[in-house]
């Protein structure tokens, strides 16, 4: 090839890249912590539903949390939760019902809850559980502790999991470690 064109081969070639690059990223730059991209589950709805308002206002139920779960919608985090009543209560001595109850689960051991039959990958996992294991566990439980019983494909959009976590921080009686308790809402 002439060394005109080649250099201009290559030139269409870093402009291509760069244009590529540039675009789709912006979503994920303020979100939460990336997480491995599910697989397992079905393809959103076709029709893109009339969710609130867009990302980017703060809700004033999360203002107490640490970053950046400040930043989720509150709104959205309740309509995510509506996935997990099924199978777990959140109110304190509520009980279990298929899944254990989640009060306190922020600090407490993984598969540790007393009065519960958790699984041996979830008996036999050793971690506390902290908000970046939950978005993991939430992206795909399947993945994250292979064995697992949790029927639960997960939850794809890392937006949804970021309110989420939030929402669930407030109802399980999350306290922020190291300082002292967040102010009840
Ligand atoms: C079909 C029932 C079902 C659904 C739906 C479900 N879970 Fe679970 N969940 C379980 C079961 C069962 C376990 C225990 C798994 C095991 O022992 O292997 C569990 C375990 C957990 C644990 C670990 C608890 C601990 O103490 O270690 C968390 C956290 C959790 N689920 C959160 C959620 C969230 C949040 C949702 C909604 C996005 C959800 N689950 C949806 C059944 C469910």
């Amino acid at each position: 090839m002439p060394p005109l064109l080649k250099s201009v081969a290559t030139f269409s070639v870093i402009a291509f890249l760069t244009a590529c690059g540039g675009s789709g990223t912006e979503a994920e730059t303020q979100s939460a912590p990336a997480a491995t991209t599910p697989t397992t589950e079905a393809a959103p709805p076709p029709v893109a539903a009339p969710v609130s308002a867009p990302a980017g206002e703060p809700s004033a139920e999360f203002a107490s949390l640490p970053a950046p779960y400040n930043t989720a919608d509150y709104a959205r985090g309740k309509r995510t939760f509506k996935l997990c009543v099924s199978c777990h209560l959140t109110a304190e001595g509520a009980g279990s019902l298929v899944g254990p109850n989640l009060h306190g689960l922020f600090g407490r051991e993984v598969g540790s809850m007393e009065g519960f039959v958790f699984s041996d990958a979830l008996i036999n996992a050793d971690f506390i559980w902290e908000p970046s294991h939950l978005d993991e566990w939430l992206a795909n439980p399947r993945a994250f502790l292979p064995g697992n019983r949790m029927s639960f494909a997960g939850v794809r959009k890392p937006e949804d999991r970021l309110a989420l976590i939030a929402y669930l921080m407030l109802e399980t009686g999350y306290t922020a470690p190291a300082t002292e308790d967040v102010p009840a809402p």
